[in-house]
């Protein structure tokens, strides 16, 4: 799912072709890529296993993937969840949820936020399956982690929701921020998509292995915000030193066009925004994935079908000890970037 470049796909293939070619033999490996540019590049760069028919590529949304696979298979997605969009909502101190809504404001020429009771069933059902809420028509005792008293839903009137103590034992979890907001309105940002993703699995592979890794931590979280996105847009700066230097060694205030458009005379800077509300198109959006909160919601989804259910969560140095042989790439001043890089990365293996 979502195979970028088609590296990964490359060097997977590349690796069961030299060294397990009986596996590959029976490999059927597929790429379901949203982006054109990208599908387009997968083209060129996997072309060799698209020639032994052993990769198919399509051009769709995993979100629209109408085939349903009964055989066992694995599903990977690398670096997919950060991108994928998020729900803003928010919930006051009586456990109200709103969802935020944006608007194009044209007077201003800018995007508004409105905050409007919580209507989506999608929220209300991550909301549920992570935790955080608990549906019933009764009046539920509270945990006594936290202060919140009956929240009577607004737009139902149907069911009450308890904002429960969460398992979750990272320390950018919910829980904890959940716990800093009492008195006042939190902000989180929810991955309602990556429960869609969860949902579609559910759907469409039924005997699926799911492989993924990504940010775990991205340090954005504020008093008040949880999973606040990382906003970044790469500026190109033109490093005048080299242009003096060049100046100085020339001789000359005249330097030519091909003195100054040398990409060794650039350098590019990433610059954070504190706001997603951005141009369209104009920044990276990207958001960290709470791993023992989608390892909940996914048990829950999926639940165990043959036993192939079983789901890990590691950090990327104990996949590397576990899975690469990382050994061979300690540096010869003894550093692993394999164990040491990536700090703020996981895996999650089912
Ligand atoms: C950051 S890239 C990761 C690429 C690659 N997996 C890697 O690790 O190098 C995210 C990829 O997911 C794709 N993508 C995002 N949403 C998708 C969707 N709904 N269906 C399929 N691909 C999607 C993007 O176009 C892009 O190729």
């Amino acid at each position: 799912m979502g195979g970028g470049m088609g590296t990964c796909c490359r060097n997977i293939l590349d690796y069961l072709e030299t060294d397990y070619p009986e596996i590959y033999k029976n490999t059927e490996y597929h790429i379901i890529e949203i982006s054109s540019q990208l599908h387009e590049q997968q083209k060129i760069r996997c072309a060799h296993h698209v020639t032994n028919g052993k990769l198919k590529l399509h051009h769709d949304s995993f979100m629209d993937w109408k085939q349903v696979e009964q055989d066992e298979c694995h599903v990977i997605a690398m670096e997919v969840l950060d991108n994928c969009a998020h729900d803003k909502i928010s919930i006051d101190a009586d456990g109200n949820v709103k969802e935020c809504h944006v608007f194009f404001d044209k007077g201003k020429n800018y995007y508004e936020e409105v905050y409007l009771d919580c209507r989506d069933e999608l929220i209300i059902r991550y909301l549920t399956l992570a935790g955080v809420i608990e549906t019933s028509n009764t009046k539920t005792k509270f945990s006594p982690n936290f202060t919140y008293t009956s929240l009577q839903d607004k737009t139902k009137g149907a069911f009450t929701k308890l904002i429960q103590s969460f398992s979750s034992k990272s320390t950018n979890g919910m829980r904890s921020l959940l716990m800093n907001s009492i008195g006042g309105d939190h902000v989180f940002y929810i991955p309602t998509v990556q429960l869609q993703i969860i949902e579609k699995l559910q759907q469409n592979f039924p005997k699926h292995h799911f492989i993924c890794a990504d940010f775990d931590y991205l340090g954005t979280d504020e008093s008040g915000e949880s999973n606040r996105p990382l906003v970044q847009k790469k500026f190109k700066f033109m490093k005048t030193s080299n242009l003096l230097r060049k100046i100085r060694e020339k001789r000359t205030l005249f330097l030519s066009p091909e003195d100054i458009s040398s990409e060794d005379n650039f350098s590019i800077e990433s610059h954070a925004f504190r706001s997603y509300l951005v141009p369209k198109g104009e920044c990276d959006i990207f958001f960290a994935t709470d791993f023992n909160i989608m390892q909940q919601v996914y048990s829950k989804v999926c639940q165990d079908q043959g036993g192939l259910r079983g789901s890990l969560v590691m950090k990327s140095s104990q996949f590397m000890k576990e899975y690469a042989e990382y050994e061979n790439f300690t540096t010869k001043s003894g550093y692993n970037p394999l164990l040491k890089d990536y700090t703020n990365f996981s895996f999650f293996l089912s």
